[in-house]
């Protein structure tokens, strides 16, 4: 699959501005800054969370030896995966799409708004709204083109490797300084909706409607564990332990640790035969 995409596209589409296209996105991220404490600290954060989604993407396209100009596009859809949030966030003061609205969507209308893609070759502008249009949903969309869904699971996976360590971060600082928003506004109670473990142990992803309260919230980061693609993300989870410091911040529970344990053996499994495990 993936010598269809190393070093073949050289001559496709023009060169991209990358330095150019991330001014554009920090003036725009920027226009959101306020007074407001609570809004100001939430779009600093969507606007550092995005250009460390762009690092991962690079670091995950060069890894799978993508050419330079799909290295860029990689780049590109991480730039404006997030572009919807800072207009979610100064509206509805909430990044939950279900009590605002879906910021992807908001995003694309955003990216179409501002031509922040004009320079692009069409091809490779479908490229990046298409990555931005899956990047949120539970799983890639089948019919697309192959080189968009790849780009999509670079997308996919380089989100889900900084949001990830953003929570394990802010789990251990949560106790000091609370950010409803990171909460997502679900109630610190105890307990855990047994079926997101069920679905854990099947390796199926979590819909949003099953979510009740903050455990389920972190269970359903552990659940992302399972949805990577690529040995880098793999292996990068296994070197930073995302399970185990997923697991000090759940309930001592035995069913938990029989969750965690399985993750850690599907990642294992999945970094021994890349591509096609993860999606088995
Ligand atoms: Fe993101």
């Amino acid at each position: 699959l993936l010598d269809r995409f190393s070093g073949s596209r050289k001559s496709v589409g023009m060169n991209i501005d990358t330095f150019f296209l991330t001014n554009e996105f920090t003036g725009y991220a920027r226009s959101f800054y306020t007074e407001d404490p609570f809004v100001h600290e939430n779009i600093v954060l969507k606007e550092d969370h995005t250009h460390r989604v762009c690092s991962f993407a690079r670091c995950i396209a060069s890894s799978i030896g993508l050419c330079r100009h799909d290295i860029d596009c990689a780049y590109l859809s991480a730039l404006f995966h997030d572009i919807g949030r800072f207009k979610q966030f100064a509206k509805y003061q909430t990044f939950r799409d279900n009590l605002s609205e879906n910021h992807a969507s908001l995003g694309i209308r955003v990216i179409e708004k501002k031509s922040f893609l004009k320079s692009l070759s069409p091809e490779d502008r479908i490229l990046v709204v298409e990555a931005v249009r899956n990047h949120n949903r539970i799983s890639v969309d089948e019919n697309l083109d192959e080189r968009i869904k790849l780009h999509a699971r670079i997308l996919r996976d380089s989100d889900k490797l900084d949001i990830i360590a953003l929570h394990l971060d802010y789990f251990e600082r949560r106790k000091l300084i609370k950010n409803a928003a990171l909460e997502a506004f679900f109630p610190d109670e105890p307990g855990y909706t047994s079926e997101i473990i069920d679905l854990i142990m099947q390796s199926a992803q979590i819909p949003h409607t099953l979510r009740k309260n903050y455990n389920d919230f972190i269970l359903t980061q552990l659940s992302w564990l399972l949805d990577l693609n690529f040995p880098f993300s793999l292996s990068y989870v296994l070197e930073h332990n995302y399970a185990r410091k997923i697991l000090i911040h759940l309930p001592e529970d035995d069913t938990i640790v029989k969750a965690v344990d399985h993750v850690l053996s599907e990642i294992i499994r999945r970094q021994k035969n890349p591509f096609r495990a993860s999606r088995e």
